[in-house]
């Protein structure tokens, strides 16, 4: 399996998101977060920031969408430019639809689960979805400490995953650190999504390939 780092870019800086896209060259994908303070209680940014984000950076936008009425909005991110579109489980009326819908635009369709969100209902549909993100801290922040307890949840996807020989990726988003990234991985992740860790860092780039160094072993075991 591969690794894929995805530094999010909720922990760049907002007035030079160009220059913090082009110093994650290296990375798999750049991970946007889309907050609408109803969802969450953060506000971040939306349709034309993303379409010009999508224009300028090095790698394809990976779009976490933490926001109310995902069935209205997310097909709107898809036509923005983004190469993948993640909505919330919680935020859906109609997950199955709403993902063969993002994929119909040519996008890869994901869909995210909190830290106390059961990911067992969307296991028997995964061939309906090219990524499960599990939430390891409640959305809505950069910065927060992983949450240990999200592992079992991590294992019973990786498990649901492999006894289906279903090609989804399994991301996880929050607290994704030099520290957490062993256990993430071995408990099934191949998808990390790093902000501060990444964006804190003196070198971004070395700090992307030390993460990268440290779930290779385990992803590809
Ligand atoms: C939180 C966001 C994350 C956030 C992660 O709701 O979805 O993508 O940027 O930040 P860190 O890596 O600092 O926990
Ligand atoms: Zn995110």
């Amino acid at each position: 399996m591969a690794v894929r780092i995805n530094p999010s870019i909720l922990s760049a800086d907002f007035a030079n998101l160009e220059r913090d896209l082009a110093a994650i060259a290296t990375a798999d994908y750049a991970h946007v977060d889309v907050m609408d303070q109803h969802f969450v209680p953060n506000l971040t940014i939306g349709l034309p920031v993303v379409a010009r984000l999508a224009q300028v950076s090095p790698v394809p936008l990976d779009v976490h969408l933490m926001v109310d009425d995902a069935d209205r909005w997310a097909p709107e991110y898809a036509a923005a430019g983004a190469a993948s579109v993640t909505f919330h489980a919680e935020a859906t009326q109609a997950p199955v639809r709403l993902a063969r819908e993002l994929r119909s635009h040519g996008v890869r369709a994901g869909v995210a689960v909190r830290p106390a969100t059961p990911v067992e209902p969307l296991l028997d549909l995964l061939d309906e979805f090219d990524m499960i993100l599990v939430m390891t801290v409640e959305p809505g922040f950069g910065g927060q400490p992983f949450i240990d307890g999200t592992l079992p949840k991590l294992r019973r996807a990786r498990q649901a995953i492999r006894a289906a020989n279903a090609a989804t990726w399994i991301q996880v988003d929050g607290g994704v650190s030099r520290e957490t990234i062993g256990r993430i991985a071995a408990a099934g992740a191949d998808t990390f999504v790093a902000g501060s860790a990444v964006y804190a860092a003196p070198d971004v780039a070395a700090e992307i390939a030390a993460l990268r160094a440290l779930a290779l072993p385990t992803v590809s075991a």
